[in-house]
């Protein structure tokens, strides 16, 4: 089954409810989408030294790939395949210091950077080592303390994060600390797409957040859309808790927030406190599980603006959310449509997902001309 959803969004239908149920669309996303995104996947200090070991399931549930950070003794960080190129034990289950790394199963060893050292019984196999012997080792980008892989070479990093750095150059990532005792999983019973859906349009904050309503001035809520991000943001209704950087503005007042996401899951919420870091990771047609990975730059504006309530936020938003997956199984409704003021960056996203199942290698839709798009 093929998906439209008309460029005007004047004119547009919203994706049909059969795109929710629909198993085919999801699998499409998995197996060619998401490998080739840049996914979130973890932070610097996971690795705090020489030698240490640390496992990621990358999107656990829906990719479930087995990585391993490590940090070699030069002290560089690696992401390399967690899967021994033997015959695919896992090799490392928790994290650890260790000199190298050492397959439990038949003790094939490796460097920290991933490289085959010996394996025994070995002698007589031809052409033994070789280059697929060696763990592989994913490309790792970061933005301050966080770190970014994708599976499968495709976009590249620079131009998925061009808007970030173009819209938040006066940020200090670096003053960002990781805070491992505020991060937090959400189950939602729904299809991660209603919830993607719902974050990127602010029309629902007035009627669902009261709280967050009052935080920031709804009036000026801006939407900006660029291939394969959008950025949301308002300014502060009490400018003092803004933003305190003069750069950082929503028209001519301080910002309350700055709400970025990345096609297709991941959402990245810098507050004058810190950024909040929500990775989505669909279940299954109506399982979702949200992670929120906490990093704090100025602890004593925690608690204060847009940002300081997201567990009474997120909670609001998943009621609302389950409430449309329950009414997506009508046989009353098949499609609705936008407000072409306030839901551009849903509509965008549906589009993306029409595109992407249609014509699921094809990324083409996410080249742009920097300087067209952003100002
Ligand atoms: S699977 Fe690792 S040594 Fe055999
Ligand atoms: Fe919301």
């Amino acid at each position: 089954m093929l998906y439209q959803v008309a460029q005007d969004i004047r004119e547009a239908r919203t994706l049909p409810a059969t795109y929710y149920r629909d198993p085919k669309a999801l699998d499409t996303l998995r197996e060619h989408v998401f490998p080739v995104v840049w996914h979130y996947v973890g932070s610097e200090d996971q690795c705090p030294e020489p030698g240490w070991l640390h496992p990621v399931t990358l999107l656990p549930g829906f990719l479930d790939e087995p990585l391993l950070l490590s940090r070699d003794t030069e002290g560089r960080l690696n992401l390399l395949s967690n899967v021994c190129t033997h015959r695919g034990n896992i090799l490392i289950s928790e994290n650890c210091k260790r000199k190298e790394i050492v397959c439990a199963y038949h003790g094939r060893r490796f460097s920290l950077d991933g490289r085959m050292l010996s394996m025994p019984f070995f002698q007589e196999a031809k052409n033994f080592p070789g280059a697929s012997d060696n763990l592989t080792s994913l490309p790792l980008r970061s933005l301050g303390p966080l770190l970014f892989s994708q599976l499968q070479e495709g976009l590249t990093f620079e131009k998925v994060f061009y808007p970030l750095f173009q819209k938040l150059f006066w940020m200090d990532f670096k003053a960002l600390k990781p805070r491992p005792d505020l991060s937090r999983i959400y189950q939602v019973r729904a299809h991660w797409a209603l919830y993607v859906e719902n974050y990127l349009e602010g029309f629902h904050i007035p009627f669902v957040h009261k709280g967050l309503n009052s935080a920031l001035d709804f009036k000026e809520y801006s939407i900006e859309i660029f291939p394969g991000s959008v950025l949301q943001t308002a300014p502060a209704s009490q400018p003092e808790e803004g933003f305190e950087a003069p750069q950082a503005l929503c028209g001519q007042r301080p910002a309350a927030a700055f709400y970025f996401w990345f096609w297709p899951n991941l959402m990245l919420n810098f507050y004058p406190w810190g950024l909040s870091v929500n990775v989505v990771v669909p279940q299954s047609l109506d399982k979702t599980l949200v992670f929120y990975a906490t990093f704090v730059c100025d602890e004593k504006k925690m608690g204060r603006g847009a940002g300081a309530e997201l567990h009474r936020v997120e909670m609001e938003d998943q009621a609302v959310v389950e409430q449309v997956q329950r009414g997506l199984r009508t046989r009353l409704y098949t499609s609705g449509r936008y407000s072409p003021q306030l839901e551009a960056g849903t509509h965008y996203f549906h589009r993306l997902l029409a595109h992407f199942h249609n014509d699921p290698c094809n990324f083409s839709i996410l080249d742009y001309d920097h300087s067209s798009n952003v100002s």
